[in-house]
């Protein structure tokens, strides 16, 4: 019998709803929120009304466009964190009430495992290359920046991650002190284009091991910033194209370098990347070379799987099912939780 998964995300301001047919996507529909813009950063009790509002809708897209009824589903998937509280508990509540009513289990997904198997997600025409385990997925999004091995679907262990900022959280304040506008990655990612990736130099953390660090940066960019418009205050006018192409390289410098030092420790050459961050130019140029050099197998997810979407929820509940890995009713949603 063929298994129908239901995937829901709603953990930060995009809803999302996804449905895979045994481990085929049929349809992935996202509702972002434009209303954000405006404040420069996810102001939580709006995120969460508008997932109110547009979760019953994306919903009902994603079965139309699957071609589904909702009695024909096996099970609903639902991201449990980590995320915003309030945002998280619409997709959470809805997808429990809905598989309640429907006498289907309920599986709970985290978040991150969903941006690691993103990777695994099959869809008609699209090409269908994926890792072999064990491989090194560099998770980069705006709340996390982490080395996982993933040594199965169901088994993952942090090798290194962030002792502060995320670095798609230090590009977006970068971009806040430029002046342009919310979220930053993709505007930075733009002008990075144009520019020269060696006009300037920003400092890079010294810490051990395979943990990351971008306050570091943050201040450096800041304070770089501030002694150069004493002399020319119009500098970030004039040299902006400059300023994010060299602010992309650190930040790829610096997410490359730890990389390379796992995959050289754990003797790894399967090597993904995840995350918001991961539809950055720069990123999927640096794990293009290093691919030539050190002969990785790199893989680099489509783009409308880099970001939060439902997709990569429904694929990890479609493996969790197989597994009859269910929930419970009363489990609660988490703002923090780890791999
Ligand atoms: O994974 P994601 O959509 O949301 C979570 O944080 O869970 O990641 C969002 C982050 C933001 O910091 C955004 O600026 C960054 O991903 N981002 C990018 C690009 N597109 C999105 N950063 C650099 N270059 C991009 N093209």
């Amino acid at each position: 019998m063929s298994a129908i998964i239901l995937g829901i995300e709603s953990s930060c301001d995009d809803t999302s709803a996804a449905v895979i047919k045994d481990g085929y996507l049929l349809s992935n529909v996202v509702a972002s929120q434009a209303v954000h813009e405006a404040y420069g950063g996810v102001v939580p009790e709006l995120a969460s009304r508008a997932h109110q509002q547009n979760i019953v809708p994306v919903v009902h897209e994603a079965l139309k466009r699957a071609g589904v009824t909702k009695e024909e589903l096996s099970a609903v998937a639902f991201t449990r964190g980590p995320g915003l509280m309030g945002s998280l508990l619409v997709g959470v509540s809805f997808a429990k009430g809905f598989a309640r009513s429907l006498g289907i289990p309920m599986i709970d997904v985290n978040h991150l495992t969903g941006h690691v198997l993103a990777h695994f997600i099959k869809a008609e025409g699209e090409e269908n290359k994926q890792p072999q385990f064990p491989f090194l997925c560099l998770l980069v999004s705006g709340g996390n920046s982490q080395i996982i091995l993933v040594k199965a679907y169901n088994d993952m262990e942090i090798l290194g991650q962030t002792i502060d900022d995320a670095a798609g959280e230090a590009i977006d304040k970068c971009s806040k002190v430029m002046g342009l506008g919310y979220p930053g990655g993709p505007i930075i990612d733009k002008l990075a284009r144009q520019g020269n990736p060696k006009a300037y130099t920003f400092s890079k953390p010294h810490i051990p091991g395979l943990d990351y660090s971008f306050s570091g940066l943050k201040t450096s960019f800041l304070y770089s910033l501030r002694d150069w418009m004493k002399e020319d205050p119009d500098f970030i006018e004039h040299h902006k194209v400059d300023l994010a192409a060299s602010l992309e390289a650190t930040v790829v410098d610096i997410l490359m370098d730890k990389l390379r030092k796992a995959a050289k420790e754990y003797k790894i050459k399967e090597v993904a990347v995840a995350g918001g961050v991961s539809a950055n130019n720069g990123l999927r140029n640096a794990f293009r070379e290093h691919a030539e050099k050190y002969g990785w197998n790199i893989f680099i997810p489509k783009f409308s799987y880099t970001t939060d979407n439902a997709a990569m929820i429904a694929i990890t509940g479609y493996f969790k099912y197989l597994d009859k890995d269910f929930c419970s009713i009363e489990l609660p949603a988490y703002s923090r939780v780890t791999l």
